[in-house]
């Protein structure tokens, strides 16, 4: 580890249309301007090979398993060469998306076996859990709404119905719930600029 010690590592969590993209930026913008190294990524994908399975993931039907093993793949992928090695040099890394994703989306949604979740989670990246997690936390009814209103080709996740959503949604509380604070949720409801404002909160904080 050099002088600058380790980096931090912070990821950005919420059903489709939850609106997790602008607010990213702002926190992006923030910790700049303290100062701080920063790589934004994001997850499928943040690697050459892993932005391929993102493509594959996004539009490709397969079996649940696959699903799940892919999402992991491209996220070991993403550790090695991206996300370990800002850490060690200090930078912060501001991923869209980590592991809380694959326990809402692949157990929640889709009915994973929390088991073999959890054999994934702790072979990929054993002790390496964010450091502090965002979580924008909406009802599925208005998330959707808002996905209408983008007019972009839904991908295969976003074509899912209101009960999957659910289903997501309440695996991310879950999560939370038993996250021992890493996870902040923030009700994705309240108006821009208000949850911009807690956002913005919580980069200080760190
Ligand atoms: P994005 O649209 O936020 O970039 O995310 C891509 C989709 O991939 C989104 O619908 C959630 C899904 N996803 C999973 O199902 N499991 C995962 O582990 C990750 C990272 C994403």
């Amino acid at each position: 580890m050099g002088t600058t010690g380790r980096g931090r590592f912070i990821t950005f969590e919420g059903i489709d249309g939850a609106g997790k993209s602008s607010q990213i930026a702002a926190a992006v913008a923030r910790l700049r301007s303290a100062g701080h190294e920063v790589v934004q990524t994001r997850e499928p994908g943040g690697t050459p090979l892993g932005e391929r399975l993102r493509e594959l993931l996004l539009h490709e039907p397969m079996h649940l398993e696959t699903e799940a093993l892919l999402m992991f793949a491209a996220r070991r992928e993403h550790l090695a060469d991206v996300i370990e090695p800002a850490l060690a040099r200090g930078a912060w890394v501001v991923s869209d998306r980590f592991t809380d994703a694959t326990y809402a989306y692949q157990v929640g949604g889709r009915g994973l076996a929390e088991a073999r979740f959890d054999a994934l989670e702790s072979w990929v990246h054993g002790g390496l859990q964010p450091d502090l997690t965002v979580l924008f936390d909406l009802d599925p009814t208005e998330a959707a709404r808002r996905l209408a209103g983008t007019g972009q080709a839904p991908d295969r996740f976003e074509r899912e119905k209101a009960d999957f959503f659910g289903r997501v949604r309440e695996a991310y509380l879950r999560r939370a719930a038993n996250a021992n604070g890493r996870i902040r949720v923030l009700d994705a409801a309240q108006p821009m600029d208000v949850l911009r404002a807690a956002v913005l909160d919580e980069m200080d904080r760190l």
